[in-house]
């Protein structure tokens, strides 16, 4: 009888774990539908918590989310922040440069960002191709990844990019 039990104990954890969605995966069908889904190390946690905030107004669309849902992705994106421990070098650059007094909703408005971006010609930049420069995987073509490396840009009607 104690057999069964546990037995059917474990099964049901089992299945529950399966049908439980991985917090990035959620994170990247909810807030990866009207633009790609940024990485979350691209802004400290107080931008993220901030945002999670407001999202009824969120860049003059609606994106707010069931109460469970706004809960898994909020702690999902601040366990991986910008300020969080697991931030790699390259991120770490980019977040350094963000002034603690600040809780910047655009990665595209960040200092460093606006460094890195600032000798692409405008053209390029608003071309229907890529609209703006929060489409950042219209030019980074493995930004999904999460990778930005000079070797997987490609701008349209530009082409690769050679600093
Ligand atoms: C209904 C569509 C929609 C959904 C869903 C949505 N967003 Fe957005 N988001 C936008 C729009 C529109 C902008 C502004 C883009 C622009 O200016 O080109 C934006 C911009 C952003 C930016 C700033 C990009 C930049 O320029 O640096 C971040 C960060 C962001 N969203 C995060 C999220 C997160 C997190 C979620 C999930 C909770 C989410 N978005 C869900 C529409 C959406
Ligand atoms: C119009 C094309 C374009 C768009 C859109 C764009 N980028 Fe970039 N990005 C570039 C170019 C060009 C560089 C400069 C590469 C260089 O000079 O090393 C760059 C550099 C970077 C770097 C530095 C890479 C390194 O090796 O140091 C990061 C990180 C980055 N972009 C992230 C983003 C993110 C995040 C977005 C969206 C919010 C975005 N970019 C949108 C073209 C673009």
């Amino acid at each position: 009888m104690k057999k069964v039990w546990i037995f059917s104990t474990i099964l049901s954890i089992t299945l529950l774990q399966a049908a439980q969605v991985s917090p990035k995966k959620l994170y990247i069908s909810e807030c990866g539908s009207c633009h790609m889904a940024y990485q979350p190390q691209f802004l400290p946690k107080r931008s993220w918590l901030k945002m999670m905030n407001t999202l009824e107004d969120h860049f003059k669309t609606d994106a707010s989310l069931d109460k469970d849902d706004k809960k898994i992705i909020t702690s999902y994106l601040v366990k991986n922040s910008g300020d969080s421990k697991r931030v790699y070098k390259e991120f770490r650059k980019f977040n350094s440069y963000i002034s603690k007094n600040s809780t910047p909703l655009r990665i595209s408005e960040t200092y460093y960002f606006k460094k890195e971006h600032r000798k692409i010609p405008k053209r390029f930049i608003y071309q229907k191709e890529v609209k703006s420069l929060s489409n950042c995987n219209a030019c980074h073509t493995k930004a999904e990844k999460g990778i930005y490396s000079e070797r997987t840009l490609f701008i349209p009607n530009y082409g690769r990019w050679d600093d």
